[in-house]
């Protein structure tokens, strides 16, 4: 056989189904809206832009340490103790393409055979198939609007097992928006304490949140310290998706160590103008450019929360973070991807299906568009839903 059964276990993205499905419709001339994107609709901060320029000027585009250049891992150090109350020394993080390569390290890196891991859905797309593809097993807690999307203690005790080997949070959630407030993650964590589960944390979001504060897992405590990797980039907050950036850190020195062999023998460091570019934005020079994403991501939530929730038979919760909508559409159908196919040739709207993240009888929509779009994409969403009805 010529693939091996590793690759075999890997499922193609949900997510970039649909937006082929939609370019091909485009190409056929179809008025095609599109709100399936997982990026910012928002261009890269001039000063990025130009650290990125300065860079290629300067002539910095030689091969750098596999874990980035040393003031690129003291920004993030500077960045993880201002913003997140966390100490971290430069020797503790490495950056790498995209918080996607720094999951797929880690989890090549403490993931064997038989280890659970445990995966609060709906979920990030991404996360079972890396557990897979580790040869781990994904085990689900399913969530819902009760809890606003997010696990409870008692959910994550009663998952334990003797081979639950890591907890994945995601906070802000893609595709719920749901952000951990302190008292809930001091909950999880006290469920955590007398156990060596090792907390995969994705705080991609942080930057955007709305109406509540972030607060970082590992920052909770030092047993919460100690167990913690923390997973951060650039691409949604900064709007850096195509620079590939991402980074994770962790006081354990063995875990670095293997995760730095691992880089060192696929990819290497990440591209060097990136590295350079990426300081600003961690330095805080760009954070008044986040924070007019912010408001404007906002804004869109609130009109787009209100337009969805007067559709009869459809309900959404306002999202805490990120920009998506887990749009409910149980009593309409709990066939994700027939309603999505069909919405989209219909209409030319293109949504995810829930399924995608582990959850049936919902669809995904990203907000991360201009607010006339979102309006009409909501229009015609409505009178779709209300064909379906007659
Ligand atoms: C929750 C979450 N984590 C990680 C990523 C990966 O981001 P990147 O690889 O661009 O840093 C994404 C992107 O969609 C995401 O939604």
């Amino acid at each position: 056989m010529l693939l091996s059964h590793r690759i075999q276990t890997l499922s193609p993205s949900i997510t970039i189904a649909i937006s082929s499905l939609a370019r091909e419709l485009k190409a056929q001339g179809k008025d095609i809206l599109s709100f399936s994107a997982g990026e910012p609709d928002f261009e890269t901060p001039q000063g990025i832009k130009d650290a990125a320029i300065q860079a290629i000027n300067d002539g910095f585009t030689q091969y750098t340490a596999v874990a980035g250049i040393p003031e690129l891992l003291e920004a993030i150090a500077t960045k993880l103790q201002r913003d997140n109350h966390i100490h971290y020394a430069p020797t503790d993080i490495i950056v790498s393409n995209g918080a996607k390569q720094s999951l797929f390290n880690l989890f090549q890196s403490v993931l064997d055979e038989g280890d659970e891991v445990i995966i609060p859905s709906p979920y990030w797309v991404t996360y079972p198939e890396l557990v897979k593809y580790a040869n781990a097993i994904p085990i689900t807690i399913e969530t819902d609007e009760i809890s606003g999307f997010k696990i409870t203690p008692e959910q994550l005790k009663n998952a334990i097992t003797a081979k639950t080997k890591m907890l994945v949070l995601t906070t802000p959630s893609n595709p719920t928006g749901s952000v951990y407030s302190k008292s809930e993650l001091e909950a999880l964590a006290a469920v955590l304490k007398e156990t060596d589960i090792i907390v995969a944390s994705d705080e991609m979001y942080e930057k955007l949140v709305y109406d509540i504060d972030f607060v970082a897992t590992a920052s909770i405590s030092d047993d919460m310290y100690q167990r913690t990797v923390t997973i951060n980039g650039l691409s949604k907050s900064v709007a850096m998706t195509g620079w590939r950036f991402g980074y994770l850190a962790t006081p354990k020195k063995e875990l670095i160590e293997a995760m730095n062999k691992l880089q060192s023998q696929s990819t290497s460091n990440i591209n060097s103008i990136t590295q350079k570019a990426a300081i600003p934005a961690l330095l805080g020079n760009v954070d008044r450019d986040i924070e007019n994403m912010r408001r404007a991501f906002e804004a869109r939530a609130d009109e787009a929360v209100k337009l969805f929730n007067a559709i009869d038979g459809i309900s959404v919760l306002k999202p805490q973070g990120a920009f998506y909508l887990f749009v409910n559409i149980k009593d309409i159908s709990t066939d994700s991807i027939a309603f999505c196919k069909a919405l989209l040739q219909e209409t030319g709207v293109a949504v995810v299906p829930g399924i995608g993240f582990g959850a049936e009888g919902y669809f995904r929509f990203s907000f991360a568009t201009d607010i006339t779009t979102i309006r009409e994409g909501i229009r015609r969403i409505e009178k779709f839903i209300n064909q379906q009805k007659n």
